[in-house]
């Protein structure tokens, strides 16, 4: 290999869910964007939802990379994206609105386009999932649920592209000639599961829906490029690329929680199918994981603090402390102990080579605080996490208890100020999870941030 070949050296890094989403991946890009030239987002789509707060101001981003907060990068939406031109939109206008310089955006043409009649086809799937699951109570085999998915057309989207025939890319917006063709497809396969739903004239009438296409189109004409060329040649060029992921590990399509997973890769694995980039290229993978464990939607969560006892009780304060409500949908989340034995097996997904560890701060006032380091399933314990959803449904974990810690941490400006308490809590991850906390966040500001 000679020495200016792009494979040598990684310059670029990643920046991964741990585990159900909402880990702070947001707060943690916001972080080290400074290090790199360029953000890129290569998953998911606007069912992410990532905070900032910056000043006390707070940025919620669902499709734009979190570095745009930062004028001089640029911020890059990969093909591996499905993007909602009308979220975009709304996006973008909310940043200018705030005197954010958003020129840095790039979209990849070769993104796929979350149509409306995804957004009803999402609706109409899990309506009809929870119909079935409702017809169903009593049965104790039955595992049918909806998925709890935020409805804003990811599956549908996702499945559009492995149908291929009526899917619509970018690119698709920016030619008149093609468009109508491919949109008159998607329908023609949707017309008959579709018809009955309310507002479905409006997301099956293809002349209303090209027309939107096209608008939306012409509205994002300046930001399009080939992202796969635009980002290899920054590589080569000896520029850093950050590559923000969207979602948890936990919910990845192939190694998450399936079925309870959204539609694509949000390990550092799909940064390769989502940019075009080689997954060799990334040398640092930073792992963000909260100090307990949330979730939204359904879905096996072995640690949850749920029901009317004291479990529950936990949990509706750590919800409350950690204001524990999605930023995409304002759904209350699930709120469980921390669940290294799921966190260490999405550390190993990632190859991650280091962690954030975020809201530390919402653990103060509790007496103890668990962890979870194994699971029991047929009186047998193991370490193993099991992505399969009906096997995980199954066990119960097995704690481990540390004492809590009284002091407010929020203002802790490195390690050596935490509580012993937090710091064995913290040195207990590293040793479980076998690479070191790089990162510990104790509140949402930029500020409230310690590198170690
Ligand atoms: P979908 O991505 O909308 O299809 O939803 C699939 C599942 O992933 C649901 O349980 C959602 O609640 C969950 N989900 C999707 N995106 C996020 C996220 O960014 N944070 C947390 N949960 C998410």
């Amino acid at each position: 290999m000679s020495e200016n070949h792009p494979n040598r050296g990684s310059p670029c890094s990643a920046v991964v869910g741990l585990q159900w989403g909402d880990e702070g991946k947001g707060k943690i890009v916001d972080l080290i964007a400074p290090e790199h030239d360029a953000v890129a987002r290569y998953n998911g789509g606007a069912n992410a939802g990532h905070s900032v707060v910056v000043k006390g101001q707070r940025f919620s981003l669902h499709l734009i990379p979190s570095g745009i907060l930062y004028p001089s990068k640029l911020a890059v939406i990969g093909n591996g994206v499905v993007l909602d031109p009308d979220k975009l939109q709304e996006e973008i206008d909310g940043l200018r609105s705030r005197g954010i310089d958003a020129s840095g955006l790039i979209v990849s043409s070769r993104a796929h386009v979350v149509m409306p009649y995804h957004k009803a086809e999402d609706a109409a799937r899990e309506d009809s999932l929870k119909n079935e699951r409702l017809a169903r109570e009593g049965d104790q085999t039955s595992a049918v649920s909806e998925i709890g998915t935020t409805r804003r057309g990811i599956g549908p989207a996702y499945a559009e592209k492995v149908q291929r025939a009526g899917a619509v890319r970018v690119g698709d917006l920016l030619d008149p000639a093609s468009l109508p063709e491919k949109i008159s497809i998607a329908i023609a396969t949707k017309r008959a599961a579709l018809a009955d739903q309310p507002g479905a004239a409006e997301v099956l009438d293809e002349a209303k829906v090209t027309q939107w296409a096209l608008r939306a189109g012409e509205a994002i004409r300046p930001l399009v490029q080939d992202t796969a060329y635009l980002l290899n040649n920054l590589v080569r060029a000896g520029k850093k690329i950050l590559f923000e992921s969207a979602n948890g590990t936990l919910l990845d399509v192939d190694h998450g929680t399936y079925p309870f997973v959204t539609g694509s890769s949000c390990s550092v694995g799909g940064i390769g199918p989502g940019t075009g980039v080689p997954v060799q290229r990334v040398g640092r993978v930073i792992g963000v994981m909260k100090a307990y464990s949330t979730r939204v939607g359904s879905g096996p969560m072995p640690t949850e603090l749920v029901g009317p006892g004291p479990d529950g009780q936990i949990g509706d304060r750590i919800r409350t402390r950690g204001r524990e409500f999605g930023t995409t949908t304002g759904r209350p989340r699930r709120v469980g102990w921390l669940d290294l034995v799921a966190v260490r097996y999405a550390a190993m997904i990632n190859g991650a080579t280091g962690l954030a560890l975020t809201m530390l701060d919402v653990l103060a006032g509790f007496d103890s605080v668990r962890v979870c380091t194994k699971y029991e399933s047929d009186g047998k314990q193991s370490d193993r996490f099991l992505p399969d959803s009906a096997t995980l449904s199954a066990v119960r974990p097995v704690y481990t208890e540390f004492q809590g810690f009284s002091e407010d941490v929020s203002a802790a400006k490195s390690r050596r100020e935490l509580p012993v308490q937090a710091r064995a809590y913290i040195e207990f991850i590293e040793q479980a999870v076998g690479i070191p906390v790089e990162i510990v966040s104790v509140g949402p500001d930029r500020a409230q941030t310690m590198t170690t």
